[in-house]
């Protein structure tokens, strides 16, 4: 299972990357504009900033929904390094650029996917990831785990390439939960992959541990 963060703060991507765990990062506009990066300028700056700490998978969204601005920007976006991942919506606008990006060579992300019928359309069309955004399924009393379930079987009948990426994870079990499931990726705040560390009794046996050689070792 890959380990993707979900987030455009560089300390926090340098954090996870540091642990040693990390294979990518995921960012939307939302979270660029969480981090005060604005301007085409400044955001290309910012892409570049990450794919400098990371050795791969820096998913980077278009603005565009029609199909020839979105090509425009994911060519621009792919030109920054070859880490760019473009992150492109199920729209079907989308739907077409997907297959066209992937007749180019250039790495794509199918995001904001809500159930297995976009996530078909995506894998059909060539995505090398798809997106379904879990955390926010179980917002609306919808079981987010149980997709990523269903659309590994299905990916699976069919031996789709395209990869699993459990989106919008918001807490250690649905990391947890998206790995017995079979999701390829899981993308995730700092905070959940540093959770995966936390059990008390871990603290405890290590605390009784570093004592009792401190006594045998005065
Ligand atoms: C990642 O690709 C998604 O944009 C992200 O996981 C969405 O997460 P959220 O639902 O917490 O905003």
């Amino acid at each position: 299972m890959k380990f993707f963060i979900d987030t455009a703060n560089l300390s926090e991507i340098r954090e996870a990357h540091e642990m040693g765990v990390l294979d990518g990062v995921t960012t939307n506009p939302s979270l660029m504009a969480k981090e005060g990066i604005t301007g085409a300028e400044n955001i290309r700056n910012h892409y570049k900033a990450i794919c400098d700490i990371v050795e791969n998978n820096v998913s980077a969204e278009v603005i565009a929904t029609d199909f020839e601005g979105m090509m425009k920007e994911g060519r621009e976006l792919a030109k920054i390094d070859d880490k760019i991942v473009v992150k492109v919506p199920m729209i079907k606008e989308g739907v077409k650029a997907l297959k066209a990006f992937n007749a180019e060579g250039i790495r794509t992300n199918c995001t904001l996917v809500f159930n297995a019928g976009q996530a078909i359309l995506a894998a059909k069309a060539g995505a090398n990831y798809v997106s379904p955004f879990l955390g926010r399924l179980d917002d609306v009393s919808t079981d987010g785990v149980a997709l990523i379930e269903q659309i590994v079987n299905i990916y699976d009948n069919y031996n789709f390439s395209t990869e699993v990426l459990a989106a919008s994870i918001r807490h250690v079990m649905h990391l947890i939960q998206c790995a017995e499931v079979g999701a390829d990726v899981a993308t995730c705040p700092l905070a959940v992959i540093t959770g995966l560390l936390k059990h008390p009794l871990t603290d405890i046996g290590l605390e009784k541990f570093l004592s009792d050689y401190h006594k045998g070792n005065k």
